[in-house]
């Protein structure tokens, strides 16, 4: 990647700030080679500017003839109306990476009625600290430029997977939500380990590195979650006890059913909120 090259980076809110953070601690963009831009809350531009080093502005057009790649992190509700915008000023030469969940990339281009290269990433929160488990679809006029552009900021920032464009609702489904589910499991843990007699902070501190440590094992020791699972649950003991009890609990099944709604919602953005049949034509 040249430290050169400038970004835009068109809404300024927790995912923005999320990779910013993570790029910019590795050092492959420089901070004053990146534009952002948010709809209206100034104090957040402020705090890019000030926190970041970053070149905050409102104006679009500042923004699309600085820099030819443009990263869109907008809600799925608001991207229709800024495609509209955007549509007076991008060129062909132009590379967009979409976050939005649930948006294609052929609504990207459709929108902006251009043959244009954009590619579809979920990353997640964690990119913060350079741990984000992101995939990235390309569209039908992505070339390998794009796809290397695309690769290289978000290797950056963790794991990056290639995949169809038709795996993107069920992967926004998995790992972009996902953190939140590993959020979810380690407060319940907190309150298990207090309601069986630890004290609060020795709770958290015992569910964070258990959490941390079996996710290492998981990622270094080449074995499956199910075998190491499975290693340590001697029949008869601890372990056993409490998977008996996850088990009649349903807690895969309700775990299956959590991460099939979270597809079903990603695929429901594309329809609701993307006002599709305002600006289709054809290309
Ligand atoms: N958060 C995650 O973990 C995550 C993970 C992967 C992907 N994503 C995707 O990333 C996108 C952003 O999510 P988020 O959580 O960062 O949302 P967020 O915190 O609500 O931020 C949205 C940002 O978009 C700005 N915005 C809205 N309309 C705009 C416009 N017309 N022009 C310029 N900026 C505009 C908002 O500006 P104002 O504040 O001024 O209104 C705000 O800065 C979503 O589509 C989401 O699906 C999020």
């Amino acid at each position: 990647m040249h430290k050169q090259k400038s970004i835009g980076i068109i809404g300024a809110g927790s995912i923005a700030e999320a990779m910013l953070d993570g790029i910019l601690d590795e050092g492959i963009l420089l901070p004053e080679n990146i534009y952002i831009t948010n709809k209206s809350n100034d104090d957040r531009l402020e705090f890019f500017r000030e926190s970041y080093g970053v070149n905050t502005t409102r104006d679009y057009k500042e923004i699309l003839s600085k820099c030819r790649y443009l990263i869109i992190a907008v809600k799925p509700a608001d991207i229709g109306e800024l495609l509209a915008v955007l549509k007076k000023w991008v060129t062909m030469n132009h590379i967009i990476i979409t976050l939005a969940a649930g948006i294609t990339t052929e609504f990207v281009e459709t929108s902006l009625g251009k043959k244009i290269q954009v590619i579809r990433a979920m990353p997640n929160t964690s990119c913060k600290i350079k741990e984000s488990a992101t995939a990235i679809a390309l569209g039908r006029n992505a070339k390998k430029e794009a796809s290397d552009f695309a690769k290289e900021i978000f290797s950056s920032i963790g794991k990056v997977s290639t995949v169809e464009e038709s795996m993107m609702d069920a992967v926004t489904g998995l790992s972009g939500s996902g953190p939140a589910y590993v959020y979810l499991l380690m407060e319940a843990m907190v309150e298990a380990g207090v309601k069986v007699g630890l004290p609060r902070s020795l709770s958290e501190e015992l569910t964070i590195q258990t959490v941390c440590g079996a996710a290492k094992m998981a990622l270094n020791s080449g074995e499956s979650p199910k075998i190491l699972r499975k290693k340590i649950t001697t029949p008869g003991g601890t372990t056993m006890a409490a998977m008996k009890v996850l088990e009649n609990a349903n807690f895969t099944g309700a775990f299956i059913e959590a991460v099939d709604s979270a597809t079903k919602r990603s695929r429901e953005l594309m329809t609701q909120h993307s006002s599709l049949h305002k600006f289709r034509h054809v290309l």
